[in-house]
């Protein structure tokens, strides 16, 4: 999948759904990078309404998860995750690092870059 660049402002980052194909709709997920940081970020859809914004960086042992369906898969050694980053099989000990995605009502996800809630 394309990684997309984006440009944070303030420390956030503004992505409006309908720009978004792979987002607007029931499993979609977008991956980004902040534009000036190496940071990659999977942007993803949860069932119930709403986004989850994870780091696919393994707490493992620092691989790059996959998404699989429903689960974020660890290739080196099989950690499990859920979409909004709880660990749902091991090694990994701890979830992915995650960050506050706020959808507005017209259709703009805000994601706050400088609040890890891991
Ligand atoms: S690095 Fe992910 S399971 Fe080991």
């Amino acid at each position: 999948m394309v990684i997309t660049t984006v440009t944070p402002v303030a420390g956030r980052v503004r992505l409006r759904i309908r720009d978004y194909v792979t987002l607007d709709r029931p499993g979609g997920y977008l991956k980004i990078r902040p534009e000036g940081s190496n940071t990659l970020l999977y942007v993803l859809a949860l069932e119930g309404g709403g986004y989850s914004v994870v780091s696919p960086v393994c707490k493992h042992l620092g691989c790059t998860v996959d998404v699989q369906g429903r689960r974020l898969l660890c290739p080196c050694h099989g950690s499990m995750y859920g979409r909004d980053g709880r660990v749902l099989r091991g090694p990994t000990q701890a979830p992915l690092d995650r960050f506050p995605a706020e959808v507005s009502s017209d259709g703009v996800i805000t994601i706050d870059l400088e609040r890890n809630l891991s």
